[in-house]
């Protein structure tokens, strides 16, 4: 397979690390300031960017007819807008806030949580991601779909930074160290507090699923997620 990479930075270049040595050729990468190779020979784009850059990078491999894989965090406000794009180029496109394995089965175990905590509205409900120092966005992504995914579930209505409110998830974000991205959520009461958490060693992790969801992309059109490439609904 022949990758773009867009976005050439921590997340990039383990992508082309791993994609290299699973036998797949990098044949262009992109930062802010540089441009390396041909993006027309593409199979498949992977985009790694910056909130900024990620919405005309996804429509450039849109219009060029090529897949295009999404990791950047921080710029869904447009995302029904890339979907209109796919839809109008006859486009494929996946975007994740979180591609590791283990991230997509935290969020089904979350959800299956969420309905069953779902009566007992004695327990506050909270987020809580940690990760490290350099990240531009608050809430992290993958956060935001963990609360999305509680208040289709429960009497909650919306998620807030440091929110608090009585139909509210509060998020607490962290910027530790080089912490690669640490999720928790807990439901407490007077008496008591349940957690759930998911905790990511590496980036490899990511890296990974990107690729995996890039070599299942090739072939096919339309808007996916990584419930469609994992096979878990
Ligand atoms: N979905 C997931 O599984 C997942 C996992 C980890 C991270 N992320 C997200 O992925 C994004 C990248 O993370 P990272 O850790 O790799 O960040 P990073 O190390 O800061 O890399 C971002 C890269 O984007 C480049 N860039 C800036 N403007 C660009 C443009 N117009 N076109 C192409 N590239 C451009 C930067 O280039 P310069 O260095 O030249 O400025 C930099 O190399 C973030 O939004 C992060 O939250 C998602």
């Amino acid at each position: 397979m022949k990758l773009a990479l867009l976005g050439y930075g921590k997340m990039g270049a383990i992508i082309g690390t791993l994609a290299e040595a699973k036998g797949h050729e990098i044949v262009y990468k992109k930062g802010s300031s540089f441009e390396d190779g041909v993006f027309s020979e593409a199979d498949v784009a992977i985009e790694f960017s910056i909130p900024e850059a990620a919405v005309t990078n996804i429509s450039k491999c849109l219009e060029a007819g090529i897949p295009v894989v999404s990791g950047t965090t921080g710029w869904l406000s447009s995302y029904e807008e890339m979907i209109k794009k796919c839809e109008d180029c006859n486009g494929s496109f996946i975007y994740a806030s979180n591609f590791s394995i283990g991230v997509n089965l935290f969020f089904n175990i979350n959800a299956y949580a969420a309905k069953l905590m779902a009566p007992w509205k004695e327990y506050d409900i909270s987020v809580e991601e940690i990760h490290h120092t350099q990240k531009k966005d608050a809430p992290s992504g993958t956060a935001i779909t963990i609360a999305e995914e509680i208040i289709e579930n429960t009497h909650k209505k919306e998620w807030k930074l440091d929110g608090g409110a009585n139909d509210e998830i509060s998020i607490i974000a962290k910027r530790e160290g080089d912490v690669k991205g640490t999720h928790s959520v807990y439901y407490t009461s007077d008496i008591d507090t349940i957690s759930i958490k998911h905790e990511a060693h590496t980036r490899e992790g990511f890296a990974k699923g990107a690729i995996l969801a890039a070599e299942w992309l090739v072939g096919k059109q339309g808007v996916y997620t990584m419930k469609d490439v994992l096979g878990i609904k």
